[in-house]
Formats: structure tokens, C-alpha cells, sequence
């Protein structure tokens, strides 16, 4: 019996012969990883790695009962002692959790951490929308200024610059404080009120349980009603309307093109202030690639001091696929450095030593064990995109010489042994 992997995941391979899958080429994760890894270190996030399971509980307090993720995606299970478990949906509530039981506000300097990872919702699979997918998130923790919000959008939008991404679209919204939310609620509510009937069956639940995110709704006949419904900017309080405003500002001088979106919430329960959503113009319905917001009462509401949040998310596989619709140049895969082919056993043993050697002095060289012809050989240095190829034999091994030959050039160049390492480091 043969097993194919499960429905909506799908594995990272060293090398993806169909040329529409080139995004999950492990060396283009690696890179992605790398640049990641660079921004992060220049803005102060430090990588935190928590499980990918977790007490299922931590997420529905976090995201809240009635969101998509929590409600229809989230994949729970009990474990041998019939604890209730759940792959991470997402990674902000993990973070959180961790700092917590870390006592990690006690320790001095900044809290800002990033994560690259797996997370799982039980989604319908498409293109851009898998079952596991991957992560790279950010979470500044202890600062509640204007500022904050914008190092951390600006951090993605560095982020995709630097990978060279164009065509982004920036949206942000406030979904306010506390009372500015319980005005619009009162508001929104009033408004819908007399079009319940015609709302569609997942806005009628959420009008019960979370009006706001009925904003959200993709259904055109929710759209048409929502043309017309107050807008959460006119309730904003004295405090949320000039953070937002300090937001604004700070995004015009950093020269971050954006767009107010009012209808902007997100689809879970733990935001409020700034939220925003990076997207691109051609990923088609799942165009969002990053998103994320301020969300100042989680780490109280989960047992922790009182500490004002803010962070995102991205994800790598909408990332990869949108560098390659926008034909980004990756690097090319480099090959090993020198090939080495051995002729008899004599030759073999002393190849293998030299292989050793010359690896442990940093250089990348690959070998022919098969001891089949020398053909077998010069196929597979070609094949691995070897610069330079030896095929020693009893003559090299008698005179004390080699003969190294340049693949590309077919230039070929004499030289003893002795001199192997020192010819080696010339050619970097
Ligand atoms: P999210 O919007 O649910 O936010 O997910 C963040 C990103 O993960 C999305 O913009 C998308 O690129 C990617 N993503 C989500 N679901 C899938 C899927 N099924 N397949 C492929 N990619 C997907 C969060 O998760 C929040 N924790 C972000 C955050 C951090 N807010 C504050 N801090």
C-alpha cells in the first residue's frame, strides 16, 4: 500500500520537478528563513519556539468561542490522560502563554519576540490556504505607543521590500478601546436590526455572538446592507482617534502607502486599536499575505500583568508563492566546489580522506563511491553543478600530481597534491 500525505499539507522538497510547485523548493524556504532571520535581528525581535500543541482552552479564550478559526478550524484532540489538546492555529496566544508562565516580564530590555513555525486549521484546502501552513510572527510586548504599532508594520513592509515584493496594498482600521467599541456595537446593531431577515445564515449567528465580525462577511447581499452601516471611525473615543491619528502620521513619513479600510476587524477576538492587513494584487481570494494589530488586554485576560501588545503574522507559503508570480530572483543553488572522482580502490581511500579533509577545512566537495566508470562520474558532477572536477588515479597517486578541470571552462590545470587546499581557497 502506498500513503499519499493528508488533504491540505503537502511536503518542502530539495528539489520540486513541477515547475507550478518551484515556492516549495527547500532552498527558497531557506532563503525566505535567512532574510527573516536578518530583518529580525536588526529590529530587536528575539526568536521564541514554543510546542505546536497546546491546552486547546488557551486558544478559545484567546481568539474567542465564536471566531472562524476557533468554531469551525481549530484541530483538537484528547491525549492518552483525556486532556484536551490543539494543534496551534496560531502562534500570538502560544506566545503570550509562554511569556507568562516564563516570568519573561521580569527580565530587563525590550519584549519583542519572533517565531517561525507550523500552524494547522482545518480549512478548505486551495491554492494559498493548506491545513498546516507556516508562519513567520512577531510580538512586541510592554508598549503601548503609536510607535510601536508602526516599527511592527513596518517590519513586514521592510520585510517584503527586501525580498522585493511590489504591488502591496496596506489597510489599516481601528477597532478602538473598549467604549468605542461597546458604542459602535450599540450602533451597528441598531442599524442591522431591521435587515435581520435578509443577512445571510453566518451573519445571523454573528449578529447574536459578535456583531462586528459580521463587517467581515464575504457575502454580497451582507455587502450591500454594510454599504450603508455606520462606520466605527465616527465612535472612536479621544484616546483611540488620536493613537490612530499618530499612526497615520507615522506611516506618511516612513512613506508606507495605506488605506483606511473601516470594515477592517479580523477574525479574532483578542484585537483592539490599530489592526492591519498587508496584501497583494494577484494571490486572487487568498491575497492576504501578513496581518496583525495591537491587542493590549490578552496577556491580563490569560493570567498575566496588565501589558499593552502588538504583532503579525505571515505566511510563508502565500509569501513564496507571490515572490514567484512577481518573478523575484532567488539565488542560485551553488554546487559543490570540487568533484572528485576516484579510478580503484587505491585511489578511493585516499579520495575519501582528502573528502574529509577538505570539508572539515570549509570547503564544499562531493565524491563518486560507485566505483563505476569515470563517465558515471563527470555525469554526476555535472548533474550536482560541480565547478571543478579531479579524477585521481594510480598515475596522480605515483607522480604526486593533479590535474583539476574547470567544468565550465574545460580548462585544466596541473598541480601537486600538496597544493590542493591552497589552489582550493584561490578559487572562492
Ligand atoms: P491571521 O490573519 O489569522 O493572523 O494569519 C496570519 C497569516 O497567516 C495570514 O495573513 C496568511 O498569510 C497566513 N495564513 C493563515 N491561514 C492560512 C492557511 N490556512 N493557509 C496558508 N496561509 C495561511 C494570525 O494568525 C495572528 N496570530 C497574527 C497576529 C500576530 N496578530 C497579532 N500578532
Amino acid at each position: 500500500m502506498q500513503y499519499k500525505s493528508p488533504k491540505g499539507v503537502f511536503d518542502i522538497l530539495p528539489y520540486e520537478a513541477k515547475t507550478d510547485n518551484v515556492w516549495r523548493q527547500s532552498d527558497r524556504w531557506l532563503y525566505l528563513e535567512n532574510i527573516i532571520r536578518e530583518c529580525t535581528r536588526n529590529y530587536g525581535y528575539k526568536e521564541i519556539r514554543t510546542p505546536i500543541f497546546e491546552t486547546a482552552d488557551l486558544f478559545v479564550r484567546s481568539s474567542g468561542e465564536t471566531s472562524d478559526i476557533i468554531s469551525k478550524e481549530m484541530y483538537t484532540f484528547v491525549d492518552k490522560a483525556n486532556r484536551p489538546l490543539a494543534l496551534r492555529p496560531e502562534g500570538t496566544a502560544a506566545v503570550i502563554r509562554s511569556f507568562i508562565e516564563n516570568h519573561l516580564y521580569q527580565t530587563s530590555g525590550l519584549h519583542k519576540y519572533f517565531y517561525i513555525g507550523p500552524m494547522f486549521r482545518y480549512e478548505r484546502p486551495q491554492a494559498g490556504r493548506y491545513r498546516q501552513h507556516h508562519q513567520f510572527g512577531a510580538e512586541a510586548i510592554g508598549i503601548g505607543s503609536p510607535e510601536q504599532d508602526v516599527e511592527t508594520i513596518e517590519l513586514l513592509y521592510y520585510l517584503y521590500k527586501k525580498l522585493g515584493l511590489s504591488n502591496l496594498r496596506v489597510l489599516i482600521n481601528t477597532v478602538g478601546d473598549c467604549s468605542t467599541r461597546q458604542a459602535y456595537k450599540h450602533a451597528l446593531r441598531e442599524y442591522l436590526s431591521p435587515h435581520f431577515n435578509s443577512l445571510s445564515e453566518d451573519s445571523q449567528i454573528r449578529f447574536e455572538r459578535n456583531i462586528l465580525r459580521i463587517l467581515d462577511s464575504k457575502d454580497p447581499g451582507d455587502q450591500k446592507i454594510l454599504e450603508k452601516a455606520p462606520t466605527i471611525l465616527n465612535f472612536l473615543s479621544e484616546k483611540s482617534s488620536k493613537h490612530f491619528e499618530r499612526v497615520q502620521e507615522l506611516l506618511k513619513k516612513q512613506n508606507i502607502l495605506f488605506k483606511v479600510d473601516p470594515k477592517l476587524v479580523r477574525g479574532l477576538d483578542y484585537y483592539n486599536e490599530t489592526v492591519f492587513e498587508i496584501l497583494s494584487e494577484k494571490l486572487g481570494a487568498q491575497n492576504t499575505i501578513g496581518a496583525g494589530g495591537r491587542y493590549d488586554g490578552l496577556i491580563q485576560s490569560l493570567g498575566g500583568p496588565s501589558l499593552p501588545s502588538v504583532g503579525f503574522a505571515t505566511g510563508l507559503e502565500r509569501l513564496l508563492q507571490i515572490m514567484e508570480e512577481q518573478k523575484v530572483a532567488f539565488p542560485q543553488a551553488v554546487g559543490p566546489l570540487l568533484f572528485l572522482i576516484p579510478l580503484g580502490k587505491v585511489a578511493l581511500n585516499t579520495c575519501f580522506d582528502y573528502l574529509c579533509r577538505l570539508r572539515h577545512q570549509g570547503f564544499y566537495v562531493e565524491m563518486d563511491f560507485s566505483e563505476k566508470k569515470i563517465q558515471y562520474g563527470f555525469q554526476m558532477a555535472s548533474s550536482l553543478n560541480a565547478s571543478y572536477v579531479a579524477v585521481i588515479g594510480d598515475q596522480e597517486l605515483s607522480s604526486g600530481y593533479l590535474q583539476i578541470k574547470n567544468l565550465s571552462t574545460r580548462e585544466s590545470k596541473t598541480l601537486p597534491f600538496t597544493d590542493l587546499e591552497k589552489h582550493l581557497k584561490g578559487l572562492l
